[in-house]
């Protein structure tokens, strides 16, 4: 049997390496959807029983059943579809409801990158299996609020201002608050995150 030179396999790896960097999925992947998509698609209620933020629930609908992901096919995984539909199309992600509450669709650059991640398998990082998700939107977490009379609501927290917190419950609706009507303990996460 012949080998093939030394210069014949070099020359095959600069063919196939190239300069080509994988797309990374902890450092790249995830905060993009984290900031656009974990909102709605996150925890154990998460919308479509599509839940990103647990590697273990993603994997689920990559590949698979019911895939929302086709690894190595970004023109035919849901996710990417829904993700570059037109703002107005009734299943465009965000959707367009929410994007009239201010929700933002992926920037060209996110969903490119998205797609090369999922063109190259839609794998997660090796050295990080499964991480508590870093939250950088405040928005994605359902959080406890009290007022004086000791009720106690979750709520996502929107904005707060002077005198009133504006909070968004569970299924989507806002509404403002008086910060004088809350305990001290929520006043002070409103003026918290309203410094973030
Ligand atoms: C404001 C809430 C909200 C945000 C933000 C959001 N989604 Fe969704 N998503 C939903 C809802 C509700 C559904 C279920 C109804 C539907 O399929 O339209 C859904 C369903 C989906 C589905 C279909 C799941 C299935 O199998 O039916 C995909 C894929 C999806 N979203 C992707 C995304 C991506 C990608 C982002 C981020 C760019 C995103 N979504 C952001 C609310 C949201």
């Amino acid at each position: 049997m012949k080998l093939p030179s030394p210069l014949a396999i070099l020359a095959l790896l600069s063919v196939s390496c190239g300069n080509v960097v994988a797309v990374d999925y902890t450092t790249e992947i995830r905060p993009i959807l984290n900031k656009k998509c974990y909102k709605c698609h996150s925890g154990p209620r998460a919308k479509g029983k599509l839940r990103m933020d647990s590697q273990d629930s993603f994997a689920d609908r990559i590949g698979g059943d019911d895939p929302a992901i086709i690894p190595g096919n970004p023109a035919n995984s849901l996710l990417t579809i829904k993700a570059s539909l037109p703002r107005t199309d009734g299943d465009a992600m965000p959707p367009p409801p929410a994007r009239a509450r201010g929700a933002e669709a992926m920037t060209s650059a996110e969903l490119n990158l998205v797609k090369q991640w999922i063109a190259e398998g839609a794998k997660f990082s090796a050295d990080d299996p499964d991480p508590t998700p870093t939250t950088t939107a405040t928005a994605a977490e359902l959080l406890d609020w009290r007022n004086t009379k000791g009720v106690s609501l979750k709520a996502f927290f929107v904005a707060v201002n002077a005198t009133h917190v504006k909070l968004r419950k569970d299924d989507g609706s806002e509404f403002v608050y008086p910060l004088a009507n809350l305990d001290e303990a929520s006043q002070a996460q409103a003026k918290k995150l309203g410094a973030q």
